[in-house]
């Protein structure tokens, strides 16, 4: 295989990435991604995350091949998409959205088909591992088309692990999954991880990326509108929620924490919000104590992925003047929209 050894400092970079996809027939013409800029860091797990429409399938299909770019640079593994096609592709696996295997060939011949186009040696093919590593080899030798859906997904991963990429790119792998597989598909990549592939999935599966990802690129309407650190992501919403329970009724918030934000939800219970930036909670907890008021239980709660998502989508909504998106909240969306040049390309399973 055609990997070059020295370690490049970025799995991928994406550079002024366009995509637009041309009017045809009844379809206008799309602007899919706009000027994206992206860059990968060797053994991240990195989340692409965005609703419906956002661009994700089209950037992961501009990396495998399978959608050819408007515009702009694309280095895997430091080897140019245009120029070093080859070793470029050699350095990624790709899992697709949508399921396309051959319903006549088993997982056995698919992985060796797959480990051949590579020019893997039959000497370094390792199909009877990967098939094992993901609860497939006891299927090895039966038809593509009498797995399970479960079977397939997992299938379509190993499929994507043939040829022992350093990258692993995953589209929507659980979408529409059951939560069993979805738990196995996700111990699978972090174990893959740990031995050093670099992963990069896309989701709009919020409680995903939280879970998985170490880096997170939130993707709207084309572009990236936000790039950072899972945990610097959530922090930039400053904001903090403290809510006390309290050991006697109170009828009013007590005069010593007027200046905050704080509000009597029930006769023992109040809640504060507050900036982390900006307060203390040890100076929230000493307003308390000066009215005289003894704390029984109390909890934090900090804003989460869904609240910064949702704040930065709508953000970006105002921003360009037109309507929020018209998509639903991202975690409820069950995507299955055919992506077409994945459908033209192979033949689903019947
Ligand atoms: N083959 C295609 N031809 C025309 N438009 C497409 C094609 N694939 C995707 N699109 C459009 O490009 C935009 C981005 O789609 P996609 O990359 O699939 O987003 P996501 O994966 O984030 O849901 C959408 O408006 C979609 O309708
Ligand atoms: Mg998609």
């Amino acid at each position: 295989m055609s990997v070059p050894s020295d370690l490049p400092e970025f799995a991928v970079e994406v550079e002024a990435l366009t995509k637009v996809y041309r009017r045809t027939g009844t379809s206008p013409e799309v602007r899919a991604l706009e000027g994206v800029d992206l860059a990968i860091p060797r053994g991240a797990v990195f989340g692409l995350l965005g609703p419906n429409g956002a661009g994700k399938s089209t950037l992961i299909n501009i990396l495998a091949g399978m959608v050819v770019k408007s515009s702009g640079t694309v280095r895997i593994w430091g080897r140019d998409l245009d120029r070093e096609t080859r070793a470029a592709r050699a350095a990624i696996g790709v899992v697709p959205q949508e399921i396309n295997l051959d319903a006549f060939f088993t997982p056995r011949e698919i992985m060796e088909l797959m480990a051949g186009l590579y020019g893997v040696p039959p000497s370094e093919r390792r199909t009877m591992e990967i098939l094992e590593a993901l609860g497939l080899g006891d299927k090895a030798d039966a038809y593509a088309r009498s797995l399970s859906g479960g079977m397939r997904r997992r299938l379509l991963v190993a499929k994507a692990l043939a040829h022992a990429p350093p990258i692993v790119v995953l589209d929507e792998p659980t979408a529409g999954v059951d939560v069993e597989l979805r738990h196995q598909i996700w111990a699978y990549m972090t174990e893959l991880n740990r031995k050093g592939t670099t992963i990069l999935l896309t989701t709009h599966y919020l409680e995903e990326a939280e879970e998985l990802c170490d880096t997170i690129a939130i993707i709207n309407r084309g572009r990236v509108i936000a790039c950072d650190s899972t945990p610097e992501l959530t922090a930039r919403l400053d904001r903090k929620e403290l809510t006390l329970t309290l050991g006697r009724d109170l009828a009013a918030v007590p005069g010593s924490l007027v200046r905050f934000d704080a509000a009597l939800v029930a006769p023992r219970r109040l809640i504060v919000r507050y900036r982390p930036s900006a307060i203390r909670v040890d100076a929230i907890l000493a307003a308390v104590a000066e009215a005289g008021l003894a704390i029984v239980d109390l909890t934090t709660e900090e804003a989460d992925l869904e609240d910064i998502f949702l704040a930065l989508t709508r953000e970006d909504g105002a921003a360009r003047r037109g309507p929020p998106a018209p998509e639903p909240p991202a975690r409820l969306v069950a995507d299955r929209e055919a992506e077409t040049v994945a459908r033209t390309r192979s033949k689903p399973l019947p």
